[in-house]
């Protein structure tokens, strides 16, 4: 098992290059299996919810060719059986792709239930709902989910609530469905424009993705493509957090700030300075910090994927801030670790009323998840002394060279091989 080590109090300082969007290409991986030829992604980051879902597709009889660091061919026109293997689809919520892609290509698909980072209920009753809009039977039995369908008809859905993972799902399986669908009350994630791109990149016909109504024509075939993808908000989000939390200045590239625009109105509200660039934005700090409220909405509101990272930033600035989370119900799970760290926080519900301390020491704590891992390592590297991180591989998932990374802006960060086994490398 490994842990990282990060000896806090240092400013972070310089450059850092965003990777690409996790929550991008987690469904444009699965989405290649419906082109009738090979397709080339450009800026893959490499983490672990990426190698898992590459291997997805490789158990499954696809080509998977490593071109250059971040650059993947895939030709997937053999897969042999649309069965997702079991040990691998259990670990990642985005596994759950490969239903909508198997069922808009081969018209059925056997995936098990989808893991992911525990943050509370995560049904998935609307992506079902989408699949039986579009004429699908779904069958519930030994944590497998079957779905199959003669053929698939275009058709309204409307979603109860707004969901990135069920608009994705039913965008894939609609795709070459028969005649028009339409999905009301849609996701408008960047992401979800991303995937929107690469399919009509393939050929399809997708207007109004980015709004929360899209239409999509059915078509009868899709060809291979070459894509790249966008960079990762969250991530980028991470570093700006970061940033701020160590009063330090840095300069974050290959980032879209039209993306960041919740975050950034935020942290100026806060007392960050960030100046937007062409593709870069500059974080730095030389006032005191002040306290805020936060709720995390859809997007374009403000992410619940970085709650947990901007939470810890309001542990170390003046007054009291509350932080509302409207998507999940349960992720302040990081909470009992930031107060081994000094952190004064309460919870009640989906309400955290955090009360500044000005100062976090270190202390040992765990990664719940993946964003409140990412949410102790900025404890970390704001910290006095020295915090060890264990169940790193939840961050691992979803953060490219973190260490390194945070290296090239100065942090002392390591990574230490401990005794026990991992659940990342078991399943890699
Ligand atoms: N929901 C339902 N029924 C459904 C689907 C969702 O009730 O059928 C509820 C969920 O329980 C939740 C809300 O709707 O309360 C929103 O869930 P959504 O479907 O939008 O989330 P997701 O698709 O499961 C993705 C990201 C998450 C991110 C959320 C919200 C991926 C693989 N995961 O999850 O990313 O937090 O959207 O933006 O794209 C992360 O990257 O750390 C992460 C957790």
């Amino acid at each position: 098992m490994e842990k990282y080590i990060i000896k806090g109090g240092r400013r972070l300082e310089g450059e850092v290059t965003i990777s690409g969007a996790k929550n991008a290409v987690v469904a444009i991986i699965p989405a290649v299996i419906l082109a009738d030829g090979p397709c080339v992604l450009e800026n893959i980051p490499q983490i672990s919810d990426v190698s898992i879902t590459l291997r997805m597709l490789y158990e499954m009889g696809a080509e998977v060719t490593r071109l250059g660091k971040g650059t993947y061919r895939i030709d997937a026109t053999r897969i042999k059986d649309p069965v997702v293997p079991y040990e691998l689809a259990r670990h990642i919520r985005a596994s759950y792709y490969f239903l909508g892609t198997l069922l808009g290509k081969y018209g059925r698909a056997r995936v098990s239930m989808p893991g992911g980072c525990y943050l509370g209920d995560r049904p998935i009753d609307q992506h079902l709902k989408a699949f039986s809009s579009l004429g699908a039977s779904c069958v519930l039995e030994n944590g497998m989910i079957d779905i199959c369908a003669d053929r698939l008809i275009g058709s309204q859905i409307y979603f109860d609530k707004i969901t990135v993972g069920a608009t994705i799902n039913a965008m894939l399986a609609a795709v070459k469905a028969t005649g028009l669908t339409v999905i009301e009350n849609a996701a408008r994630e960047p992401h979800i424009v991303d995937l929107a791109n690469f399919l009509n990149s393939m050929g399809a016909d997708i207007m109004g993705a980015g709004t929360d109504v899209i239409k999509i024509r059915g078509v009868r075939s899709l060809k291979g493509t070459s894509y790249a993808i966008i960079p990762d908000q969250i991530e980028a989000g991470t570093y700006m957090a970061a940033a701020a939390a160590t009063r330090g200045n840095v300069l974050i590239k290959n980032v879209i700030p039209k993306h960041l625009e919740s975050i950034t109105a935020k942290l100026a509200k806060i007392g960050v300075n960030v100046e937007e660039f062409d593709d870069s934005v500059r974080v730095s700090v030389d006032g005191p910090l002040v306290k805020t409220s936060i709720k995390t909405m859809p997007h374009p509101g403000f992410p619940t994927d970085m709650q947990p990272q901007m939470s810890t930033l309001l542990c170390l600035a003046n007054g009291t801030s509350i932080v509302t989370e409207e998507i999940f119900n349960n992720r302040f799970r990081y909470v009992d670790e930031l107060r081994r760290m000094g952190a004064d926080i309460s919870v009640e519900g989906r309400v955290a009323v955090i009360v500044g301390v000005g100062r976090l020491s270190g202390a040992p704590v765990t990664a719940p998840d993946l964003r409140a891992g990412a949410a102790l390592v900025i404890a970390g590297l704001a910290a006095n002394g020295v915090t060890e991180i264990d169940d790193i591989y939840h961050i691992e998932r979803g953060y490219e060279n973190l260490e390194e990374k945070l290296r090239g802006l100065g942090a002392d960060i390591v990574k230490k091989n401990v005794p026990g086994v991992s659940v990342r490398k078991a399943v890699l």
